[in-house]
């Protein structure tokens, strides 16, 4: 499908709006750049956006200037993706996911730069070197996707540059990991798999005056709606994409099978358990770099003592991944499935209440709550509990996202008794917007932007 055909595919019901306020574009900021595109605030201007849904060309607003690959129909998967999250949290206190876009068009920015062509990685010439603007391709198109500026990713928050937010963080840690739970049960609850969380990921908008800050997810790009119709040979993608770090073992195991079976045209091979544990093993080689600085990670789960943590802990004791029984032991568990037949259905029936596919996003999160505990220096006995329910490397005795909500890490404690707290974040947003119709907002609040799409 053409980003012409699924944009008309999408407002057919719905006449394009393309009188957005022009305002002159002032400023810009690049804020962060992944593995797709580059993040900038104030956003570019669009002059044909695609949707109804207003925005400013102010601070309050980001551009994130994503390649365009006219065959490849992921692109479409975030602004796809935005279209059902601002449905589901219109008020933006969850998520701060894309809301508009356009074609982008060159324009004059100040923090953009023009190459004629594509710059050699490796190459140390100055036109190459890594600057503080977004680099834009001549030969390359591009899709200009708007979203609210959500602040500052966990990954900077987290560096000891910010002691106002880590201070925050530290009083504030159960409320922002019950606002984070809270977000994948949503998520989960809609059937839609994030897929990619993690520190980058995550934002946080501290407002220093008032001691207060919204948290949002953000990057949408991987998630997958599962709510659909899978074919077996869907599941080596399914299970492919993501940050490896941030990847639970199961998954690393079962895309190894499935890489396997796909190299074998979808025969099992007699030595199969021999190639596909070289495969994990070969996989963990590649990430083993990265778990060995997770130090708190001991032989009996997570452990951080306040201050002190063990840094003389031996890898072989790496839980995570590298232990060879471990390993053993969950290829056993999910090859059975396999011969039975249920793997698949255990990972892409959306109703089954065996699917364990949605652990992934509680692992990950966990593993990004070890970060917060660790970087924020909280000593805390239940989160530690909490977080090792969550990245158990058994996915079967792992907590399901609800699981996490019901652990005792979040009952009768006083999380209101801290101020300052978490807010939502565009209250205001809704209120304002003369395209909604602002009766009532509890009632209608699901409906809120379908009448503009
Ligand atoms: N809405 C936003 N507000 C503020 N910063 C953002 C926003 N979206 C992304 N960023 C920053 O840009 C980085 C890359 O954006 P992201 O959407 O994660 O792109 P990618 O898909 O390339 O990972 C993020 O890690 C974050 O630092
Ligand atoms: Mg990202």
């Amino acid at each position: 499908m053409s980003l012409k055909e699924y944009i008309t595919n999408i407002v057919s019901k719905f006449e394009l709006y393309y009188n957005i306020e022009q305002k002159t574009q002032s400023g810009g900021k690049l804020l962060g750049e992944g593995g797709y595109g580059c993040v900038i605030s104030p956003p570019l201007k669009c002059n044909k956006p695609f949707f109804k849904i207003p925005y400013s060309i102010d601070e309050k607003y980001v551009s994130k200037i994503f390649e365009y690959d006219e065959e490849d129909e992921d692109v479409f998967n975030e602004l796809k993706l935005g279209n059902k999250l601002i449905n589901i949290d219109p008020y933006q206190k969850y998520f701060s996911p894309i809301i508009n876009g356009c074609n982008f068009v060159k324009q004059k920015h100040p923090n953009i730069q023009y190459l004629i062509s594509r710059p050699n990685y490796n190459s140390t010439s100055s036109s190459t070197k890594k600057t503080d603007k977004c680099s834009i391709f001549n030969d390359v198109e591009y899709l200009n996707l708007i979203s609210k500026n959500a602040g500052i990713d966990f990954d900077v928050a987290l560096r000891n540059k910010n002691p106002n937010i880590i201070n925050f963080i530290r009083i504030n840690y159960i409320h922002i990991f019950k606002h984070l739970c809270t977000a994948v049960e949503l998520l989960h609850k809609n059937n839609i798999l994030h897929r990619d969380i993690k520190t980058l990921n995550s934002m946080i908008d501290y407002k220093k005056e008032r001691q207060k800050a919204s948290i949002t997810l953000i990057d949408f790009g991987l998630s997958v709606a599962m709510n659909k119709k899978f074919k077996f040979t869907d599941l080596y993608d399914l299970t492919y994409f993501g940050t490896d770090y941030y990847k639970p073992l199961e998954i690393i195991i079962v895309n190894c099978m499935l890489k396997v079976l796909k190299k074998n045209k979808y025969q099992e091979p007699i030595d199969f358990k021999k190639q596909v544990l070289k495969r994990v093993f070969d996989s963990y080689k590649y990430i083993a770099k990265d778990i060995e600085q997770d130090f708190y990670f001991t032989q009996n789960g997570f452990k951080y003592n306040g201050d002190i943590l063990d840094k003389n802990i031996k890898s072989s004791n790496y839980q995570r991944y590298g232990n060879k029984n471990l390993i053993n032991h969950l290829y056993n568990h999910l090859y059975k499935d396999f011969v039975n037949q249920k793997l698949f259905n255990n990972l892409t029936n959306s109703q089954d209440k065996h699917n364990f596919i949605y652990k992934w996003d509680v692992f990950s999160l966990g593993l990004m709550f070890a970060e917060i505990i660790v970087k924020a220096k909280i000593n805390d006995e239940k989160a530690f509990e909490l977080v090792n329910n969550m990245i158990n490397p058994l996915y079967f005795n792992r907590y399901t996202i609800k699981q996490c909500l019901e652990d005792s890490f979040f009952k009768n404690r006083n999380v209101h008794n801290y101020s300052p707290s978490i807010e939502s974040i565009s209250k205001t947003k809704i209120t304002k917007t003369k395209f909604i119709n602002s009766t009532s907002k509890k009632t209608k609040k699901h409906n809120v932007f379908l009448q503009v799409i």
